[in-house]
């Protein structure tokens, strides 16, 4: 039954839509009808609002890691399961018919809970790519696939497993970045797109 909870509590924190959510209380009209429709950071970014891009991307890893935290307080070794709902959560939410984000931001912050060292190593790998591209995709798809690798090389078997589902479930829904990134056409940060997600 603690691992049901543990789920549903992560995928209940993971749902909350915080890019949607200040889009839409600072007037910057409906995410979903901008860019990529995308929910997350980067999608925030092409409104041209710094400020709330840089929000979004900190709450979006904020409620991945409180999502953890909390397991780990009150159902201790279902941290794990937390850690996959509150991904499930950002990328299907209940509240908006299931179509919700990628996922980066959040799997950052789960990575961040499950084992600081896991979290730097997707931060690094993360920010790198970013720097060398300045594609976001690309830095989060190779942080996301990152991610089960340093589990496994640092020490941490028990999470290499759920962050491998995660680094799947991340790459499954880059599948129009990925188109773009083969054919040459997925923008720069801060570029603009067209709303093919
Ligand atoms: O975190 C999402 C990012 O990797 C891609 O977002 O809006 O460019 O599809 P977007």
């Amino acid at each position: 039954m603690e691992q049901v909870f543990a789920l549903a509590l992560g995928y209940f924190l993971g749902s909350v839509p915080f890019g949607l959510i200040l889009t839409g209380l600072t007037g910057a009209g409906d995410l979903r009808a901008i860019g990529s429709g995308n929910i997350g950071a980067t999608n925030v970014l092409r409104t041209g609002r710094k400020g709330i891009a840089a929000a979004t991307l900190l709450l979006d890893m904020g409620k991945g890691l409180l999502a953890v935290e909390l397991a780990r307080r009150f159902w201790p070794g279902d941290e794990a399961l937390a850690a996959l709902g509150a991904v499930l959560g950002h990328c299907f939410p209940l509240w908006l018919k299931f179509k919700g984000g990628k996922g980066v931001a959040t799997t950052m912050g789960v990575s961040l809970g499950l084992a600081w060292p896991i979290g730097l190593a997707y931060a690094v790998v993360w920010l790198g790519m970013l720097a060398i591209t300045r594609i976001s995709s690309v830095g989060g798809l190779s942080a996301a696939i990152a991610a089960p690798i340093a589990a496994a090389v640092l020490g941490y078997q028990e999470y290499a497993l759920v962050l491998a589902a995660i680094a799947l479930l991340v790459v499954f829904l880059h599948r129009a970045n990925i188109a773009r990134l083969r054919a040459g056409t997925e923008p720069k940060i801060g570029g603009s797109k067209s709303a093919d997600r």
